[in-house]
């Protein structure tokens, strides 16, 4: 047996203090299935005098993340301090000193991926991130690995487990958003500030991560449409299911063609899916992605997308391949920029279905007025159907069901529609998605 392969632990908070836990009770095990041992040699944490009365051992303690750099003894970095800057110092230091790095970041790799993983190859070092997406999921490396060999037609992920929590009790129990937000709190599933759970930039970050690894180059976040969930009222979820829907944030990402180069799409947003579909049926805090590939088929994985057990579970699989790589040098470095000419489809260019909720006088002629816009800018409407009113005003909701149109169509008909004497709201659109 060699030497323990050391650890640098960069951060000790809801993830790295599982990581730490998981990693002793099982050092056993893991020192059997890869024939390594694995030792925490160094554990940077910002108040490591509340650490070391935690029982946390002091002699490894360190308020400075450079400290794990500057170690020989650490081979491997885990970095766990979830920051901007400092993070991502961190890793490029730790690359450039050929230190392999694990990292849950995903705000991170979806900001900086680029320049993690060019001087990843720089210096011929490994980046592995399985829990920046989808928790204990192993999507990242079911993407990298067992899918090798498909070109990836569609994924569509349920990526955000706070707000799929809010979802599903506004669907279930028929709550409004802000107190469906407040019951996600109350249980600890949403953070006091959940900006950027429900405006749906971490399922963004997300889907960066997703299309990247899938497409091969780093997809930019100023190319991906992003739209939150806070809009989203109980009467939509009333109405979709009367329709045969349930309504899901799903990060979605296709490719034009299952082609090499092919331009694909990436957006996250509030989205119908019938109610047959897998995805309708997953629930609360879980996590789940389907992934098509041309060869496989469709595929699902379905899991835990956040927490410290299922976090931990994801960087003890990275930690093991990080062991490995040590030992065995590897070409693959977690990220191989195979379609270095990808590009991303103008965002007006988005064909989508639609279901437009409007809030209408009620008298004659209104809905021939909004059906004339639509037509005017050929889009086609599938169904109509006017829900019995709940206010005895003089207003009424009014559903349509709208054919494939473009995002410029779509808005320019919205428009139109938003200026007419009849339509009383800002009418609310949610995107639809079948699946073919
Ligand atoms: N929580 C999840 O379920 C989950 C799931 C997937 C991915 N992630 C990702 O995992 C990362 C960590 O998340 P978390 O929930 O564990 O965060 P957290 O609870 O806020 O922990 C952050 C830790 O980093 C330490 N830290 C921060 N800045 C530091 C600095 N400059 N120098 C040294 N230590 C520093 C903090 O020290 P103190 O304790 O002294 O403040 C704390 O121990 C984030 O990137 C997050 O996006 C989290």
């Amino acid at each position: 047996m060699q030497q323990p392969i050391g650890i640098g632990l960069a951060g000790l908070g809801n993830v790295g203090a599982g990581v730490y836990k998981h990693l002793l009770a099982n050092r056993n095990l893991l020192r059997e299935r890869l024939g390594l041992d694995l030792e925490v040699r160094r554990i940077a944490v910002r108040d490591t005098a509340r650490r070391a009365a935690e029982g946390f051992p002091a002699e490894i303690l360190t308020p400075h993340w450079r400290d794990l750099v500057e170690d020989p003894s650490v081979q491997i970095v885990v970095e766990v301090m979830g920051r901007k800057e400092e993070s991502l110092a961190l890793i490029l230091e730790s690359i450039a000193r050929k230190k392999v790095v694990v990292t849950a970041n995903k705000a991170l790799l979806a900001e900086h991926g680029r320049e993690i993983f060019e001087a990843a190859t720089q210096y011929g070092v490994p980046v592995f991130y399985e829990a920046a997406v989808g928790g204990g999921i192993p999507i990242i490396k079911a993407l990298r690995e067992a899918l090798i060999g498909n070109h990836i037609v569609s994924i569509h992920g349920i990526i955000n487990g706070t707000s799929n929590y809010i979802l599903t009790r506004m669907q279930e129990a028929g709550l409004g958003f802000p107190e469906a937000l407040a019951e996600a709190q109350s249980k600890g599933y949403a953070e006091p500030d959940p900006s950027f759970d429900v405006n749906g930039w971490d399922a963004a970050h997300k889907a960066v991560i997703l299309a990247s690894l899938a497409y091969g180059f780093w997809v930019p976040t100023d190319k991906i449409f992003v739209e939150g969930i806070e809009a989203l009222t109980s009467a939509d979820f009333r109405f979709a299911r009367q329709l045969g829907y349930g309504i899901k944030l799903l990060g979605i990402i296709k490719a034009k063609s299952a082609e090499f180069g092919s331009e694909i799409e990436v957006r996250v947003h509030p989205t119908l899916v019938p109610e047959k579909h897998v995805l309708a049926s997953v629930n609360g805090v879980f996590n789940a992605v389907a992934v098509h590939g041309n060869v496989v088929g469709e595929t699902l994985f379905y899991g835990r997308g956040a927490g410290q057990d299922p976090t931990s579970s994801a960087i003890l699989c990275d930690i093991a391949e990080a062991a490995e790589a040590l030992v065995n040098p590897r070409r693959n470095l977690g990220f191989m920029p195979h379609g270095l000419y990808g590009s991303c489809k103008p965002l007006d260019e988005i064909l989508c279905e639609y279901y437009l909720r409007l809030c209408v006088q009620d008298r004659p002629g209104v809905i021939a007025q909004i059906a004339g816009i639509l037509a005017d800018l050929h889009i086609g409407i599938s169904s109509i159907f006017q829900p019995e009113s709940e206010d005895e005003g003089s207003t009424v909701p009014l559903v349509m069901m709208i054919h494939t149109a473009s995002h410029a169509q779509i808005g320019a008909a919205l428009e139109r529609i938003s200026a007419l004497d009849c339509v009383r709201k800002p009418t609310q659109m949610i995107r639809v998605e079948h699946f073919s």
